[in-house]
């Protein structure tokens, strides 16, 4: 039984990865800020037993934290094939560009590019020193977002944090390629979950009018949760670095 690692994961698309990989065998670890009555309550709804699943309330930008998720973790399953670098913030308030807070940048590039920098460096150093399985010691996916590298100046803080996170995927891929670790990074586009819950009317009208996206619907967390779950198979060994678009085709740019 392979072992997830997952932050962030008591709603959203952090849930429906949770789920898959618990459907694809694993047993899910779970972090996130959420209160731990009823996120395990949510959890369990969602079909994952307490038996294969471990959840610890806490924050991935406090370093305790992230060494005692790591500790929990390693106690209960004994070792970490997979982490999924999934919470994530957006700014609290859309601002301009040019009165972008440095209170907002720094929580949003703190959460998501800080809190996922020491996630990883946390999880490798378990995975590097364990026995590798089929030639791999573990798989690392990071979700960032189509944010990566379309300019939205009403939160250019989440630009440049998702941004960061690509910059990350491509430099642990690199130094961790040795270690007989894989690191890969998902992109979601325009997704249904809480996040995106209070711009709900500006995409609904973007995507079923104006046609933004070449797949015309909202993306769902199971369509990011699939593509975690397939970079997680072992027939993607040989490949690392990559980056898998979950956006119902808006990267592709078109006349
Ligand atoms: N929803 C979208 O359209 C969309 C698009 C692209 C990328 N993403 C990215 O996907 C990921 C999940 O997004 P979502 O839409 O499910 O968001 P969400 O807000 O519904 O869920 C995020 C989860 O992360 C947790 N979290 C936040 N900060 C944390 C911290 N410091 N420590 C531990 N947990 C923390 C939250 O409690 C929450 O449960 C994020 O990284 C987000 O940036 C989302």
């Amino acid at each position: 039984m392979k072992i997830a690692m997952i932050t962030g994961a008591s709603r959203g698309i952090g849930l429906a990865i949770a789920k898959q990989l618990y459907n694809d065998g694993c047993a899910v670890s779970i972090m996130d800020l959420a209160d731990a009555e009823t996120a395990q309550r949510d959890l369990q709804n969602a079909g994952i037993a307490p038996d294969r699943m471990l959840y610890r309330k806490g924050d991935i930008t406090v370093a305790a934290d992230r060494a005692d998720f790591l500790a929990q973790t390693v106690a209960t399953f004994g070792r970490v094939d997979i982490l999924v670098n999934n919470a994530g913030v957006a700014p609290r308030v859309r601002n301009d560009l040019l009165d972008m807070t440095e209170e907002s940048f720094d929580f949003v590039v703190g959460v998501n590019v800080k809190g996922n920098l020491g996630m990883t460096q946390t999880v490798a150093k378990q995975m590097i020193a364990q026995a590798p399985v089929n030639g791999r010691k573990g798989v690392i996916v990071n979700i960032s977002s189509c944010s990566a590298y379309t300019s939205s100046t009403n939160r250019g803080e989440y630009c440049v944090s998702k941004a960061g996170v690509s910059m990350l995927t491509k430099l642990f891929a690199d130094r961790l390629a040795d270690e007989q670790i894989n690191v890969f990074e998902v992109r979601p586009g325009i997704i249904a979950t809480p996040m995106t819950a209070g711009v709900k009317e500006k995409y609904d009208r973007l995507i079923l009018q104006e046609g933004v996206l070449p797949i015309r619907r909202w993306g769902q967390p199971e369509d990011v949760a699939n593509c975690v779950s397939l970079l997680c198979d072992e027939r993607m060994a040989y490949c690392t670095g990559d980056v898998l678009n979950a956006d119902g085709g808006f990267h592709i740019q078109r006349l």
